[in-house]
């Protein structure tokens, strides 16, 4: 990664979230699997943030962003807030690069970051989900998450059409 990019947990400002919108959209539009369709309204890409970053604020998850100076080049969010009998469980979410940026160890970055901020919260066990078409796989598994299997036809991809999805995780 170059070592201007610069890694923190992200908190709300109209910035931030408007800057995290224009990723989310952008990453959507090509053909990004990360829970929405395409055309994603800027309307509703505010909101998912806005929603994001006051769990963020309230302690239940972490949201990286990854700034190249003022530009935000990539984002990753760590799922804290998991069920009474999964303590030691975190989960990883929405790790996406913005298009220009990609191809850098951007994501890479983010993800190892993750990882670290996991284990200062006592988490032994990360989980996450990837499409099966035009996801991150090999990402993952360079990084050592262990595949559990593929669920069939999870998801619509961003464009229409269904996609499986890989359950992945890894112990820390
Ligand atoms: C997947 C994504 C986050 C990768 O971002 P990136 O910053 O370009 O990734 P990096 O440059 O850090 O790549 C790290 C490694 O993963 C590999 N890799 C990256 N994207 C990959 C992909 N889609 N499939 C397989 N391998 C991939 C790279 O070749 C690199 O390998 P190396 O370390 O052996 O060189 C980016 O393509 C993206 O935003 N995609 C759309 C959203 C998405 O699918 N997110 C995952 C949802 S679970």
């Amino acid at each position: 990664m170059h070592p201007a990019v610069h890694i923190s947990p992200l908190t709300a400002s109209a910035p931030v979230v408007s800057a995290l919108a224009q990723l989310i959209i952008e990453t959507v539009a090509h053909g990004g699997s990360v829970s929405f369709m395409h055309p994603l309204a800027q309307e509703e890409a505010v909101a998912f943030w806005e929603n994001s970053l006051q769990a963020a604020a309230r302690g239940e998850r972490i949201v990286l962003g990854a700034y190249d100076g003022e530009v935000l080049a990539g984002t990753v969010t760590l799922q804290l807030l998991c069920p009474p009998n999964q303590p030691h469980r975190a989960e990883i979410a929405k790790l996406m690069t913005a298009v220009h940026y990609r191809g850098r160890g951007i994501a890479r970055a983010l993800m190892l970051e993750a990882e670290q901020l996991a284990i200062a919260h006592r988490r032994t066990l990360l989980t996450l989900d990837t499409a099966e078409e035009d996801g991150a796989a090999g990402l993952y598994e360079g990084l050592g998450f262990q595949r559990s299997g593929v669920i069939p036809d999870y998801a619509l991809k961003p464009h229409g059409g269904l996609t499986g999805t890989i359950i992945y995780w890894k112990r820390l």
